[in-house]
């Protein structure tokens, strides 16, 4: 009998009280107004870590959603992912509360250099024992580039800049210091051998550095790469450097197109499925029973707040959705936003189309994740079906009700998972890479991207 694949889970949040469930910070029993407390996280992450997660993940915003009635007063009103903290602190604080689970975060690589960035991550990796993962972005918000001074760069060219910043990450992550630079040695004294440090330089379009990093290599050097990108141009960026691929479908079938999407421009850069991780964005509601289970739900969706989901959807569109009937349908047009979220909403495979209202309604709980609501085996059984049937390696697990959501999935799925052999029984041990079983060791794999980007440069500097 074939053994069964082990499902990889993550919990998808954010350092912010608002995230995908809009408006649930509101409800009596909900707890993230309490975000700002370093005891919300410590005990969140210690849970993820009973329930032997592989990761946190915590998604990030540059910039205010105000493409909606053309203000940011609704985003603050209603909490649509402002306030926002820096997420990469967060993981600093996590690093000493937890010992296992993966702490990834994302960052956006337009708006800070490269040099620092680059730092920043390294020093988390250490800290972390080797258990930070990157997701980069090039963020959607406009807004986000006004608050730089700055235009938003358009959709292609945002990824054209991201390669250069990635050529120079990798040149200080992976070649700046050598294996056995720190040497520590008191006798002579010597703490790090200078011939074993290189100085790395590149020179793009865009951005432009030499020097040495600054933090000797860090158990993983480069963090594990993470990328959400869905557009053609973004699938190709994906394909080039991540090690896990956030995607997004509210069906079994968008969630084998994504697949094999991503397994062909795979193929085109060289790599195989096996290299990457595919994650698929998912909301469950879980009860006792299926009724039990069901109630929740119609509760939830009372609670839930239909503007702010337009909120986050007209931000996600760059279309302001404020302006046009509550029951017209989307019409597609070319932005500078998210592009797969617009494929989505307007380019139905049978030719649907979708309407502001139903965007409200259906989104509101769950954002573009996969739902699924019912006991504790039927959540398990789908969990199992969807990985068989569509080729993602597993889930990204969103809240509705903090800390109730994450709770009932630890004490009631989690073990389903684990009597089904689909899920692990204890944690691996090593680097977050290494626990994925991704990688050269804890390295970035032998023929990834980065492993040679600029290899030749530093030889001949
Ligand atoms: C699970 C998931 C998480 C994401 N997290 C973020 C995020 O934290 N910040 C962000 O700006 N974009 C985030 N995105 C959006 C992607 O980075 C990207 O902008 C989006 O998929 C559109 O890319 P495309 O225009 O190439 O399709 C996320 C997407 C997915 C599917």
């Amino acid at each position: 009998m074939m053994a069964q694949k082990q499902i990889v889970l993550g919990a998808l949040d954010c350092f912010a009280p608002g995230f995908l469930a809009q408006g649930m910070w509101a409800h009596p029993a909900d707890r993230t107004g309490d975000f700002n407390s370093l005891s919300y996280w410590t005990d969140y992450a210690r849970l993820l870590e009973r329930g032997l997660f592989d990761m946190l993940f915590l998604a990030d915003t540059i910039g205010v959603y105000d493409v909606y009635g053309g203000s940011r007063d609704p985003a603050l009103r209603l909490g649509v992912q402002v306030p926002i903290n820096d997420p990469f602190v967060l993981i600093a604080a996590l690093a000493g509360a937890t010992s296992n689970l993966g702490l990834a975060a994302t960052g956006n690589l337009l708006y800070e250099p490269p040099y620092l960035f680059a730092r920043r991550l390294s020093t988390l990796d250490h800290l972390t024992g080797g258990r930070v993962g990157w997701n980069i972005v090039t963020g959607i918000l406009a807004s986000g580039a006004r608050a730089f001074g700055r235009d938003l760069m358009g959709h292609d060219d945002r990824y054209d800049f991201g390669d250069e910043f990635m050529e120079i990450v990798y040149r200080l992550w992976e070649h700046s210091w050598e294996d056995g630079a720190v040497v520590q040695d008191r006798e002579r004294p010597m703490f790090t051998d200078p011939d074993k440090v290189h100085q790395v330089a590149y020179a793009g379009r865009h951005l432009k550095m030499s020097g040495i990093h600054l933090t000797a290599p860090s158990p993983q050097r480069t963090p594990l790469l993470f990328q959400a990108g869905a557009s053609g141009r973004g699938k190709q960026f994906a394909a080039r450097h991540a090690e896990c691929m956030f995607v997004n479908g509210t069906s079994r079938a968008s969630l084998s197109r994504a697949v094999a999407d991503m397994h062909r421009a795979l193929a085109e850069q060289g790599r195989t499925p096996d290299q990457v991780r595919i994650l698929a964005g998912l909301t469950v509601i879980v009860g006792e029973t299926r009724a039990h289970a069901r109630d929740k739900q119609e509760a939830f969706k009372a609670a839930a707040s239909a503007e702010a989901t337009l909120v986050h959807a007209s931000g996600g569109l760059g279309i302001d959705l404020s302006r046009y009937p509550y029951d017209s349908e989307i019409e597609y047009s070319e932005t500078d936003a998210n592009r797969t979220l617009m494929d989505n909403l307007t380019r139905q495979p049978d030719g649907s189309r979708i309407t502001i209202r139903q965007v409200a309604e259906k989104m509101s709980l769950s954002s573009r994740n996969m739902l699924i609501v019912g006991d504790a085996q039927t959540v398990a059984d789908e969990m199992i079906a969807v990985v068989a049937e569509t080729g993602i390696d597993g889930f990204n697990l969103a809240r509705v009700l903090m800390p109730d959501s994450l709770e009932d999935f630890v004490r009631l799925v989690v073990p389903r998972l684990q009597e089904k052999g689909a899920y692990k029984a204890a944690y691996r041990s090593g680097t977050l890479r290494e626990k994925l079983g991704l990688g050269d060791g804890a390295r970035l794999a032998a023929n990834h991207y980065g492993r040679h980007a600029g290899e030749e440069a530093v030889a001949s500097i």
